[in-house]
Parts: C-alpha cells; structure tokens; sequence
C-alpha cells in the first residue's frame, strides 16, 4: 500500500484556501485548528494527508474541506461558462468561494458550452483530467441532443463510419454512436471532444442543435437527484465508472 503524503499543517490549510501562510498561522495560533478533538498548536507539525482529514479535523468549528486530490461531479445549469478566459458567469462561482484559492488549482475535465447542460467533472488531478480528455483513451461521453428538424434517419450510419470531416478540419471524425430517441432527439454518444463538436456534427448533416445535455461519461451518469448548479464530491471508487465500458 502506498503511504499518504504528508504536508504542514500551515501549508495544508494555505493550499486549502484558507488564508496565505501567515494568515492560516493566525488561525492555528488562535486555537481554531481541532484534529480529532485535540487543539493544534504546532503550525509546523507535519500530517498525512488522508481523506478522512475531512471529517476529523474542524477549522472555526466547520468540518476541513477535502483534501487534494479532490474530484466532483457537478451538474452544470445554463448559461453559465466552464473557462475563467469566456465572458460570462463562470460554473467556479458555484462552488465555494474558498475553493477558488486551492492549491493545485480545480479544473473541469473538459468544457460544455455555456448553453449545454449536464455532467461536467471537476478535478486538482492532472492525471485522472489528461486520462478522460485524452483521445488515445476513448472515454465515451453520451449527450442528449435535441434539434429543430425531424431526424433524416441517415445519421446514425453516417456518424458510426468514423468519415465524416467537420468544417474547416482535415482528419476525420472518430466512429460516434447516435440512438434516436423520437424524430428530434437522439442520445450521441463521442470519444473525442473537439470544438462544439456535437453541434457541429448536426450542422454537417443541415440539422441545427437546440438543446445539449450529457448524461453520461464511461458508465458514469449524473445522479438524478444532482439539481443543476449544484455538485458533490465522487470518491475514486466511484470514479472508476469513468473507465468502465458503458454496459447500457
Ligand atoms: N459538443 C458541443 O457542441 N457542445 C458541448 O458543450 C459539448 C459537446
């Protein structure tokens, strides 16, 4: 078994966003650091760093938040942007404010679109976000596509060739599953993530995409009691689902 890492317990609570290191010095210094009921004193003592730190150690009273790595799922609403670069209100607004300061930092795996909805990961792991954006790992994304005019019944056999070239590109899209749900839905299942790239596969076939959610990457959905705007921490057993062949 591989042995947890261990941090100061200044730089720790820092790293978690609760203040520079001199402030989080403040705090401990002032007793309001609690590890399993005892009061810490020594900004310097080193701890492991376990994700039940979360749930023994208290900061002002309140439960620490979790430890790196840290990975949520979050079910992301309209209208809000995934990039801090993108003009609008960023989805990190809905995350605790404190979050915004950790180090290292939370990034979404992957984007959406400010006008597509649904399961959005949010991760401090380089390692687990290159994993699921990577092509080379085909993780199957499955979106829920609405569109303006009834299906043609020609997609399907055209998006599985793995032929289609979408506009201003050169390499051809990877094989993509569509199942039609009724004669303007359809779930469109993609490995790949490139640029708008389920509207654009709608735009290549004269069909215009009115509405986008994702429900599912690998054999993970998004909870269906998850409200939109709201999230919750996914352990990595849970995650593990990202890596599972779809069985549905
Ligand atoms: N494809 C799109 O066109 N938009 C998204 O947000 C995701 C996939």
């Amino acid at each position: 078994m591989s042995k947890a890492p261990t941090a100061r317990l200044d730089r720790l609570l820092a790293n978690l966003g609760y203040g520079t290191r001199r402030e989080v010095q403040g705090l401990i210094g002032a007793g309001k650091v609690v590890l399993d009921g005892k009061t810490l004193r020594d900004i310097g003592q080193r701890l492991a760093v376990v994700a039940d730190l979360a749930t023994r150690m208290t900061v002002r009273g309140a439960p620490l938040d979790p430890p790196a790595p840290l990975t949520l799922i979050l079910h992301k609403p309209l209208g809000v942007v995934c990039s801090h670069r993108e003009i609008g209100r960023s989805l990190y607004e809905l995350l605790p404010e404190r979050w915004r300061a950790r180090d290292p930092v939370l990034s979404t795996i992957g984007r959406l679109d400010a006008e597509t909805t649904g399961l959005l990961l949010i991760t401090d792991d380089g390692g687990l976000l290159h994993r699921v954006i990577s092509p080379r790992h085909h993780v199957p994304k499955r979106y829920r596509v609405t569109v303006d005019r009834p299906l043609a019944g020609t997609e399907a056999a055209l998006f599985v060739a793995g032929t289609l070239v979408l506009e201003g590109e050169s390499n051809p899209l990877a094989p993509a599953n569509l199942e039609p749900l009724s004669d303007t839905t359809a779930f469109l299942t993609i490995t790949e993530g490139r640029y708008h790239q389920v509207r654009r596969m709608f735009a290549a076939v004269g069909n215009h995409v009115t509405a986008l959610h994702r429900d599912r990457i690998g054999a993970l959905d998004l909870p269906q009691d998850l409200a939109p705007g709201h999230h919750r921490v996914i352990s990595a057993a849970q995650l593990s689902a990202v890596f599972t062949p779809d069985q549905n």
